[in-house]
């Protein structure tokens, strides 16, 4: 949420801000804006939009400067518009500041500076900071380098929130200030040359070298430095991290959305995370059998298409462990007082790592001491850092801001955790281990096969785009798809669609159905095949279409009982998810691509949620 870069060193800042912007973009993209520092001041540019919009605005000045900073919005405190994108700036205009995160203490720091007599541009948080720099520094007439720290340091201290912050200031030409509380904030050190990124794509098409900051470090970049400080600017050592290589952007490969691109990576990224796990199942998440052995409770949290990824986990865990497990979101775990039983396993699964109600529902279950294992797809991301273990699935960069292959991949691990979390208590025999591993290890087939149903699928969605709201049911494992059919959906179309349990719908959310709404059953020819054809029955009866999304077997049951159907094929009951997910991603993609939205970067939404 909000993409930050910041680059300090020999070449022309404005192409390489504006590069890193566009690899930041999935994180929002509202407005955009840089500043540069000129011979004779920084100079700032701005624009409402997509980076394309400012790339076009900054065409029109001829900015020179080898420092500066930028940031691509997703607005929190004031509406999309110029004057509220970043950089702000003092009254004066010595001061840049690019922001990621919620300062939520500003309205009584702008009270105050306005006392003093700040005058202020824009409705934003953000700016309060560029006039409390500006407060701290207006008497400084020597050792600006220094001061400009002290002065960074002091006014960090005097926020409440979250924060990554990216700073220049005009008497202290190239340099560049970060900081970060809660919000991620990377360094990227090359050779004469250092950047600054709200994630390494900000910079890794220059350098290699990383250096993950934590919270309260306070950075201080040069041409040929990079000085790591805590709150009492006490100078930190700091590890350099060298990226793996191939998981970047590697672009669309002529798909027309990264969504459909990741959609059809799925096999690939499935059975990579499959392999990963499988090279040795009994140290893949760093957590050891004798740990797990003695677990008597288990909680998965998660937002969002994550949060789907745990409840599905919720039913194999009950399934083969017999150990309770509980799903909860994570913004309502954190503020809810929960019971807190000893031996608990608290598992964090996210693509990003970075989502902030995650990240603080972690904190709750440290406190707790909880033992903590995160599945991410970034890699050092806070909530990797942060964990007691850490399985990354093998995803690469996923793009689209509707996520479709960080689920399945989330599913893979968790699926295996699961088992071996099972087999560690003795709640089933290592040959059922082998067994149910084994049928994992095949799905990559099935997967690939149910991409390939993306023409039947358009079809359908050529008979219904036109709808406006849709249906989804599914039971057991499969109402957690129903809910991330109906996510997906909402997501990229802007059309209503509501995922229900589908024994539920009698007890209310029938009396949503209308003649020739669409109503998409999840029911593969499982042990609740029959429940779930009684569910078709009663929306039918009440004028809907049902679409079934159902396997080879329960099609020929079926008997064209229904409007229409999505066959998929057989595999294990528990493993269904894998596969009915992928045909509604590719269902929600069509639907968006018919009504020609902005299907990789959807309205209000941003692809790394680190605010609150
Ligand atoms: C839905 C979607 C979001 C994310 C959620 C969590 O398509 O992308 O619901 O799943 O914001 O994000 P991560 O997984 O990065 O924690």
């Amino acid at each position: 949420m909000c993409g930050i870069v910041g680059y300090t060193g020999r070449k022309e800042s404005a192409p390489i801000l504006i590069a890193g912007l566009k690899a930041l973009e999935y994180r929002g993209y509202d407005s955009a804006g840089l500043a540069v520092e000129e011979k004779d001041g920084i100079k700032i540019v701005k624009s409402v939009g997509k980076v394309s919009a400012l790339k076009s605005e900054v065409s029109n000045y001829t900015l020179h400067g080898t420092t500066g900073i930028a940031h691509t919005r997703w607005a929190t405190h004031g509406k999309p518009s110029t004057i509220n994108s970043h950089p702000h700036s003092d009254c004066l205009g010595e001061i840049a500041v690019v922001h990621n995160g919620i300062i939520e203490n500003y309205q009584a720091l702008k009270d105050e500076l306005i006392k003093k007599g700040h005058t202020f541009k824009s409705e934003t948080d953000t700016e309060v900071i560029a006039h409390l720099l500006e407060e701290k520094l207006k008497s400084v007439n020597s050792d600006y380098e220094n001061e400009f720290l002290k002065a960074a340091a002091e006014v960090t201290k005097m926020l409440e929130g979250s924060y990554a912050l990216g700073l220049l200031w005009k008497k202290a030409p190239n340099m560049i200030i970060g900081s970060r509380v809660k919000s991620p904030l990377v360094c990227g050190a090359g050779e004469n040359e250092n950047f600054l990124g709200s994630d390494v794509s900000a910079f890794n098409q220059w350098t290699r070298n990383a250096i993950y900051l934590d919270d309260y470090d306070i950075v201080v970049l040069k041409e040929n430095e990079i000085k790591i400080y805590d709150r009492q600017l006490h100078e930190k050592y700091y590890n350099i991290i060298e990226l793996e290589q191939g998981l970047e952007q590697s672009g669309k490969n002529g798909y027309e959305h990264y969504m459909l691109k990741e959609i059809n990576e799925q096999p690939f990224t499935v059975r990579s995370t499959i392999e990963a796990v499988l090279k040795d199942i009994n140290t893949a998440f760093g957590i050891t059998k004798d740990e797990l052995k003695n677990i008597k409770n288990i909680l998965m949290i998660g937002c969002g298409t994550a949060y789907h990824a745990t409840m599905v986990a919720k039913y194999w865990v009950e399934e083969f462990c017999n150990i309770p497990c509980q799903a909860e979101y994570a913004s309502e775990y954190k503020y809810r007082k929960a019971a807190m039983p000893d031996e608990t396993l608290a598992v964090f699964v996210s693509q990003s790592g970075e989502t902030a109600d995650t990240v603080s529902a972690l904190e709750k279950a440290r406190a707790a001491g909880f033992k903590t294992l995160s599945i991410c797809n970034v890699f050092g991301s806070t909530l990797a850092r942060m964990s007691d273990h850490t399985f990354y699935t093998k995803c690469g960069s996923e793009i689209s801001v509707a996520s479709t292959k960080a689920f399945t991949a989330q599913l893979a691990a968790l699926f295996s955790l699961s088992v071996l979390i099972a087999e560690s208590a003795g709640s089933i025999s290592t040959e059922k281990k082998g067994r149910l591993l084994n049928e994992l290890a095949k799905l990559p087939v099935a997967i690939e096969t149910a991409v390939s149903e993306d023409g039947s699928i358009s079809k359908l969605a050529e008979k219904y785009y036109k709808e406006k709201t849709f249906v989804f049911l599914g039971r057991n494992v499969n109402y957690p798809i129903a809910l991330e059919g109906a996510l997906k959906l909402k997501e990229i179309t802007y059309l209503q669609a509501e995922g229900f349990p589908a024994g539920e719908i009698k007890h209310g959310p029938i009396a949503l159905i209308n003649t020739d709404m669409p109503v998409i059953s999840i029911m593969p020819a499982d042990s609740l095949y029959d429940k779930m054809v009684n569910a078709c029955e009663e929306v039918m009866a009440r004028g809907a279409k049902a679409i079934a999304v159902t396997d080879e077997k329960g099609y020929k049951l079926l008997e064209n009982r229904v409007e229409d159907v999505i066959v998929l094929p057989n595999v294990e009951e528990y493993l269904f998810p894998f596969i009915s997910v992928i045909a509604l991603q590719l269902f929600a993609y069509r639907i968006a691509k018919l009504n020609n939205r902005e299907i990789d970067q959807p309205r209000n939404l941003a692809k790394s949620v680190t605010v609150e």
